[in-house]
């Protein structure tokens, strides 16, 4: 039989402290409903004295937000107990959450006060609230850098006051997993009456230590554990809530014994609200839902996981509603990757093939760091372009000169119909450009334009490469001929075969079959 472990979010209170982060009413109803939908057992909303804009949102979760227990935050002051109370007396089911220091550091540089004051007014403030609802959550706040005699002493002390739930917090994130489990187990030995509470655990990232302490704490008898989404929250954060969850659940081996009602599939979409919302961006390489977490680069991994995923990936993207592994494409990638990518967009290559088209793909790679699928596809089109144009050249005639208006009678080729047209322009490329323009019926905007000879002397073939937009499509385009106006317009027209094919591949899967060779 598995126990359960409860997930305390506080994403929307100690989240939210994390500097720039701040959140309207809106934005925190809106977290809060998909917290729901994540299933946490509790959301701490917020800490309702602060101002009367974050009770009236505490309020307002309580009010909307069915499912979880709704909490909010209070000193061990009547004022914070009664505004906490205030806030979280619409839900269904309502905490209020009373935290004081239990160090000496807090006890006596905070508040200026000795051991015993500070146990009593946590008395007071727990036996306060109590008359004001049930469920009461008491935090020990900084007990990680409490003494052990008197933070036994203030929780049998809250608990005969009325506390539901005890919290020993490493609020500066000063932990080592061994200590911190060491700790929760002396506190289940040690103080009588702790069978009668749930012992929660809250712990800050200071060291990168969080996620652990959490989970040692959860083998020494802790039963909620208190994180936050993205691991956001005051300095280095709080626990991940994903990566604890995540991890109760891959290293079912381990934590046999217990479990999180956690919808895991909602966990992707949680955190890319929470980050959009917060503007506090996912690191790349954040464990289980930075982009980097499920790809793959290196050549070698990226041959294992298409072999089998399990060589290199112990969790599985779709678990967490989030999208299958990716392979980042670059110049370390094999042939294996690249085939595999073109086969998932719908291109399948034969040997030979391939063998071009990766040669084109390493060309490129070596260019740009990174190979991504519209580069691919890109790619693909010019190879397509170039195989089976749409529009090709049949006769091509311009004038110009110093006393004449530059003009151009252009003849295309489509299938079985032939077009012609006449126009001018500028100079004899822009009046071909024109022309071609009114038989295609698509005007692209021409925004690079470079030529170079490719061979030496007066008889060089010219290579012109042009760069042309279409709407928010940028497209290139590559021409040679020993007339260069000629290679302009071959340019031009590889240009828009280009942005056919690629309008043809986004639009239908016609052209995603089996690809006749190209001839670059
Ligand atoms: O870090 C901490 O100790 C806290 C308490 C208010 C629980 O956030
Ligand atoms: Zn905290």
């Amino acid at each position: 039989m598995t126990e359960k472990v409860m997930i305390f979010d506080s994403t929307l209170r100690d989240g939210e402290q994390t500097p720039g982060a701040k959140l309207n009413q809106e934005e925190k109803l809106k977290i809060a409903k998909q917290l729901a939908r994540l299933n946490v057992d509790i959301i701490e909303a917020g800490f309702p004295v602060s101002s009367p804009g974050e009770l009236k949102a505490v309020q307002n979760i309580a009010k909307e937000v069915k499912g979880p227990i709704i909490t909010g935050l209070a000193r061990i002051v009547q004022g914070d107990i009664d505004d906490a109370w205030e806030a979280v007396k619409y839900s269904e089911r309502p905490r209020i959450h009373i935290f004081a220091g239990s160090s000496d550091i807090h006890i006596q540089k905070k508040f200026g006060k000795d051991r015993d004051t500070i146990l009593d007014l946590a008395v007071e403030a727990v036996k306060y609230g109590k008359r004001l609802t049930s469920d009461i959550q008491y935090s020990l706040e900084d007990a990680t850098r409490s003494d052990e005699d008197y933070m036994c002493r203030v929780i049998e002390a809250v608990i005969k006051a009325g506390a539901t739930v005890v919290n020993i917090p490493d609020t500066v994130g000063y932990a080592v997993p061994e200590q911190y489990g060491q700790l929760i187990k002396n506190i289940v030995n040690r103080v009588p009456l702790i069978d009668k509470v749930t012992l929660s655990v809250h712990c800050h990232n200071d060291l990168g230590m969080a996620v652990a302490n959490s989970l040692i704490a959860v083998q020494n008898g802790a039963r909620q554990v208190e994180c936050n989404i993205n691991g956001i929250g005051e300095r280095a954060g709080n626990a991940s809530l994903e990566e604890i969850v995540v991890a109760l659940l891959i290293r079912q081996d381990y934590f046999a014994n217990y479990r999180t009602d956690i919808n895991l599939r909602e966990i992707y979409k949680t955190s890319r609200l929470v980050s959009s919302l917060t503007g506090i961006p996912i690191p790349v390489n954040k464990a289980v839902i930075g982009i980097n977490a499920f790809a793959h680069s290196s050549g070698i991994h990226q041959d294992g996981v298409l072999k089998d995923k399990s060589t290199y990936e112990i969790i599985d993207a779709e678990l967490i509603g989030g999208r299958a592994a990716v392979m980042v494409l670059t110049a370390r990638s094999g042939r294996h990757a690249v085939k595999n990518e073109l086969q998932e967009m719908g291109f399948t290559l034969g040997d030979e093939e391939l063998e071009q088209f990766y040669h084109d793909f390493i060309d490129l790679a070596d260019k740009k760091k990174e190979v991504f699928r519209e580069d691919l596809e890109a790619l693909m089109a010019d190879r397509l372009a170039y195989a089976a144009p749409t529009y090709t050249l049949d006769y091509l005639q311009t004038v110009s000169g110093t006393k004449s208006i530059p003009s151009a009678v252009v003849k295309l080729k489509k299938e079985d119909s032939t077009f012609i047209s006449t126009d001018c322009g500028a100079g004899p490329i822009d009046a071909a450009y024109n022309a071609i323009d009114k038989i295609t019926g698509i005007n692209p905007r021409l925004d690079n334009y470079n030529l170079r000879g490719v061979t030496e002397g007066r008889k060089a073939l010219g290579e012109v490469s042009i760069k042309l937009t279409f709407g928010e499509k940028t497209i290139t385009g590559r021409g040679t001929s020993t007339d260069i106006i000629e290679a302009s317009v071959k340019a031009y027209l590889h240009g828009i075969n280009k942005y056919i094919m690629i309008s043809a591949l986004n639009g239908n899967g016609d052209y995603k079959k089996d690809i006749v060779k190209g001839q670059p």
